[in-house]
């Protein structure tokens, strides 16, 4: 467990986290949450990617999330976020840390994430936090449900 001073204290995400996790998800400018972000769907992801996702606690309270999966070639991180009035003193750095961490120890060398096009504050962190923002690439999406593909 990681300590930014001794009053926050970061540690692994567990399912128990959710109600918690999806108050401060909710309040979050720059967040985009969907149906994959129910408890069931976001149990399962923590099941399927055990011990590459973090919580920060402020005195017992959750203050900030990051949550990292991967496909055996590259790792992803979702849901970086940290409460406002807990801002501005490296919390986010150490969730990716820890995070980035995580995947390395599972031999995943390189990770992705998507941000918002309107999340200009986001775009700046992760690029003042060493991340690249890959031009020529698109992203394609598709509902399979939808598409008959049950
Ligand atoms: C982005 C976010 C997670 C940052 O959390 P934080 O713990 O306050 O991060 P910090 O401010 O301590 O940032 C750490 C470093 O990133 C830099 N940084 C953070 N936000 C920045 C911004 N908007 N523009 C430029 N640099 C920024 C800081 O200057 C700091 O660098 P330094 O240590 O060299 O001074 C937080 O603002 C947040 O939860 N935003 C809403 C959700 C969101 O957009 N998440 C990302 C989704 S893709």
């Amino acid at each position: 467990m990681a300590n930014v001073n001794d009053k926050y204290a970061i540690r692994m995400m567990k399912a128990d986290d959710y109600e918690q996790a999806f108050v401060l998800w909710n309040g979050l400018e720059g967040l985009g949450l969907s149906e994959a972000d129910s408890p069931e769907r976001i149990a399962r992801f923590l099941q399927r990617n055990e011990g590459l996702s973090f919580v920060c606690e402020y005195e017992g309270s959750l203050i900030g999330t990051i949550m990292a999966g991967h496909d055996s070639r590259r790792g992803f991180l979702y849901h970086l976020g940290v409460a406002t009035a807990h801002r501005g003193q490296g919390i986010a750095p150490l969730l990716v840390n820890e995070a980035l961490s995580a995947l390395l120890r599972e031999g995943i060398d390189k990770c992705h994430l998507f941000v918002m096009e309107h999340n200009e504050a986001g775009q700046r962190f992760w690029s003042a936090n060493g991340w690249e923002k890959r031009d020529g690439i698109l992203l394609y999406s598709r509902g399979l449900e939808s598409r008959g593909l049950e």
